[in-house]
């Protein structure tokens, strides 16, 4: 099957009893009966193919599973209440004491603070690394290095990284490697075909995509997820039934959102790549971005991010921002509604001038994720704000 036809029908049908419903039913339920103590011993002897409690598995977010597995092209995948869940969960279950984690110093500030504030509380080691070591990680990678996380394209300058040589990277070392593929989607990224261990996503964005449900996703071969499985109903971080069909029924609809983000996306960014009150204009679908190249040649379609950079700096930034009439100011990215955020204020808060120079951040930066609204509309609105 096509993804259009495999992300609509992929995990349907589960209920094909008495009430044999189109849709996936929502089972709202924290526990699930047993007929008799066989069943019972049946089921904790792995022999009996149904449900215990809903932390450890619940039929409606097993069917979603099933559907971002698809979305993703691996074998097996595992949700969970926010991507922040399924990060914590990944570093808490594949690494313990005396190992290191090499993780990209351009990385979203949440995964940041894990490996930084807790996970060296573990005794868990870890280096920060630039997009050059990204790119020559035979000579980064050390004794004792067990994963390899990192971003692309990464925010808010949407900088590339070339996922197939990370993955082999590690692969020739014995690394894991971990991607979290949230800006990209597998729709324009497919990292499980590059390669890549295990890949994470904030389904918060684009795999749900309408700004209406918090989680998680992780996916890779059945025996990456399965150490993943038996830690989740531990750490209890697994999503609840109604926002996973949410989810599901986001996922429907989800190559053709993306196709339209994309588009709309790229139609923004030609529009504003030579525009007088712009520095210029990030997007790795333009031929000037530095990484157009790499994005191109591992990239179906560009996302749905644009980074803006508006002459005049901070002040100028916060002007535009305020002026913006249809593109809303939130957080976030991924929803069918085009929203605007300032990297200084959000993902890149309190970080020093330095700071700000080496990961490629200006104080004039507008990101603004591309929603599904008309681009001439968008265009139209950034056009007024900038005037
Ligand atoms: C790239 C990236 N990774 C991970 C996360 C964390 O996901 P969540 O907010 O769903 O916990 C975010 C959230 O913005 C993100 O942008």
């Amino acid at each position: 099957m096509k993804p259009a036809t495999k992300l609509i029908h992929t995990g349907e049908r589960i209920d094909t009893g008495a009430t044999p419903s189109l849709t996936v039913p929502i089972y709202e339920t924290s526990t699930f009966v047993f007929d008799s103590v066989a069943d019972v011993i049946k089921y904790q002897e792995g022999k009996l193919n149904g449900y215990l409690y809903s932390r450890y598995e619940n039929p409606t977010v097993v069917a979603v599973e099933q559907k971002v597995a698809a979305v993703d092209g691996a074998e097996a995948a595992l949700l969970f209440s926010s991507g922040m869940a399924a990060i914590s969960t990944t570093l808490l279950t594949l690494l313990k004491p005396g190992d290191e984690i090499l993780c990209s110093a351009a990385i979203y500030g949440g995964t940041f603070h894990i490996i930084e504030d807790l996970m060296t509380k573990f005794g868990v080691e870890r280096r920060f690394i630039t997009l050059d070591d990204l790119a020559n990680l035979d000579r980064v990678i050390g004794p004792k290095t067990k994963m390899v996380w990192f971003e692309s394209p990464i925010n808010p300058t949407l900088r590339c990284v070339d996922v197939r040589k990370v993955a082999a990277a590690c692969k020739k070392a014995g690394v894991m490697s971990v991607i979290d593929n949230t800006f990209a989607s597998a729709l324009n990224q497919p990292v499980a075909s590059m390669g890549i261990d295990l890949s994470m996503q904030s389904a918060t964005k684009y795999l749900n995509g309408h700004s209406d449900v918090t989680g998680g996703a992780l996916s890779g071969s059945k025996s990456v997820i399965a150490p993943l499985a038996k830690a989740r109903r531990l750490l209890g971080g697994i999503m609840d039934p109604i926002p996973a069909f949410a989810l599901g029924r986001g996922i429907k609809t989800m190559p053709l959102r993306v196709a339209q983000h994309n588009a709309n996306a790229l139609k923004v960014a030609q529009h504003f790549e030579n525009h007088t009150a712009l520095e210029c204009v990030h997007y790795p679908g333009l031929t000037s971005h530095p990484d157009h190249a790499i994005a191109k040649g591992q990239m179906s379609g560009f996302g749905g991010v644009v980074t803006l950079d508006i002459k005049g700096g901070r002040d100028a930034a916060f002007r535009v921002f305020d002026q913006l009439k249809i593109i809303k100011r939130a957080a976030s990215l991924g929803g069918v509604e085009s929203i605007c955020s300032l990297p200084i204020l959000t993902s890149q808060y309190g970080l020093t001038d330095d700071e700000l120079v080496q990961a490629g951040v200006s104080k004039g930066m507008v990101r603004i994720s591309i929603g599904l609204e008309d681009a001439s509309d968008l265009i139209a609105d950034l056009e007024q704000a900038l005037a």
